[in-house]
């Protein structure tokens, strides 16, 4: 495994646990319609990036939710009308015990055992179960079209349940994947025929503690001569977190069971189009050096490039993942420009401190030499 894929999973997995300034307040209005029947939803986490949006979506479509984490992430920013219940994922899950719930969405497990002992409280006590898995769980990823149907990684080890972030971290997150698909497998066991699956790519927007996209937008924003990777045509695969949250929140009302992938937008994007869109948005002045994979590598910053990978890279699959299934199923995009606009009110609204230490992307000192020795190569 590269690198680059141990990154990407490596921060799908911090995403979890942010302590970040202020996401439910930056959770829009919305004018949905109430949902015609209020369902009893309990959210297993609920509080770091995606959750806070579903919690105000399903809260503004009637539902009655509840949510149950360590009150650790964002405390204090949950809506009032939501309920909260405090527990770890580690063996204390009493708080579980004796409710009764129509949907159960389970956003933080990467750990079979956390899906499995969770699982056999509510089996009985909720109609249904929705894991949020990620495209991480697909046996080969350097594949173009990923799709449902192809195969899963599989575990190797001794005892998938013995497995817990320590171990996974010890792999280099090589047991990422396929711990994913096992917890996929364990909320299929315990809700057979019952369980949503959803496989998102990469998760963007406001409050994203990984700055993976949000690189990109402040690196525009800042303008000048920029570092642009690889080529302009290069795939280039995003979901809105808001998107995925409040399409999660549409499946649980329309009661729909099965894997989904959930990758943005609807029509292809392009690196080139998405860089020219972010510039427009912030109307900036920068200019696009497009540097060729090769380059980058030899100068060894290809890895430190968030979201993009070269179309001959072992990750590709990550950026060509095929979401028709969810867009059948009412996946929706708000627009990029959207997306940037959210995602830079709400980093600079974050403290000094956490904007002077982006968690991704080239360092200006970096980006200038690369791109000098770029330019006295083309001489
Ligand atoms: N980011 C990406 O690009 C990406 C891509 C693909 C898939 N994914 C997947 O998408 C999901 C994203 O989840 P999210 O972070 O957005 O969900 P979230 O529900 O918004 O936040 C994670 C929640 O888990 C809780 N939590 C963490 N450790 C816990 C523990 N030991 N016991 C109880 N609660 C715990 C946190 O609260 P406390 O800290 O207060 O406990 C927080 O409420 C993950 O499954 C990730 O693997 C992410």
């Amino acid at each position: 495994m590269t690198t680059n894929r141990r990154s990407f999973l490596k921060l799908s997995l911090m995403a979890g646990g942010s302590v970040g300034v202020g996401l439910f307040p930056g959770v829009a209005a919305l004018s949905a319609p109430a949902s015609p029947k209020p369902l009893r939803i309990l959210i297993l986490g609920g509080t770091g990036f995606t959750g806070p949006f579903q919690v105000k979506y399903a809260l503004d479509h009637g539902h009655k939710v509840t949510v149950f984490n360590r009150g650790r992430t964002h405390p204090g920013e949950l809506p009032k009308e939501a309920e909260q219940l405090i527990g770890d994922r580690n063996g204390q899950l009493d708080a579980l015990k004796g409710r009764t719930w129509d949907v159960v969405i389970d956003n933080p497990a990467t750990l079979p055992v956390w899906v499995r002992d969770a699982a056999q409280i509510l089996k009985g006590n909720a109609d249904r179960y929705v894991y949020i898995s990620s495209t991480a769980v697909y046996a080969d990823v350097s594949k173009t079209g990923l799709e449902e149907t192809m195969p899963l990684a599989k575990y190797t080890g001794p005892d998938a349940m013995k497995e817990t972030s320590a171990t996974m971290r010890a792999s280099n997150f090589a047991l990422f994947g396929p711990l994913k698909a096992q917890s996929e497998a364990e909320a299929e066991k315990w809700f057979p025929g019952k369980a949503l699956i959803i496989r998102p790519g990469y998760i963007v927007g406001p409050g994203d503690e990984t700055d993976r996209f949000t690189y990109w937008p402040l690196r525009v924003e800042r303008g000048g001569e920029m570092l642009a990777p690889g080529h302009p045509a290069d795939p280039m695969q995003i979901i809105d977190a808001r998107d995925l949250a409040e399409w999660t929140i549409r499946m649980v009302e329309q009661g729909t069971v099965g894997a989904f992938n959930a990758v943005g937008p609807k029509t292809k994007l392009t690196m080139g189009q998405m860089l020219n869109d972010i510039k427009k948005t912030t109307k900036s002045d920068a200019s696009f050096t497009w540097v060729d994979d090769e380059f980058l590598k030899e100068q060894k910053i290809i890895d430190d490039i968030p979201i993009w990978t070269s179309p001959k890279g072992s990750e590709i699959g990550y950026l060509t993942t095929n979401s028709q299934k969810a867009i059948r199923h009412g996946l929706t995009f708000r627009p990029l420009s959207d997306t940037t606009k959210a995602t830079l009110d709400w980093f600079h609204k974050q403290t000094a401190d956490r904007q002077s230490k982006l968690r991704a992307g080239i360092k200006p000192e970096r980006e200038r030499e690369v791109l000098a020795a770029w330019h006295a190569r083309q001489k």
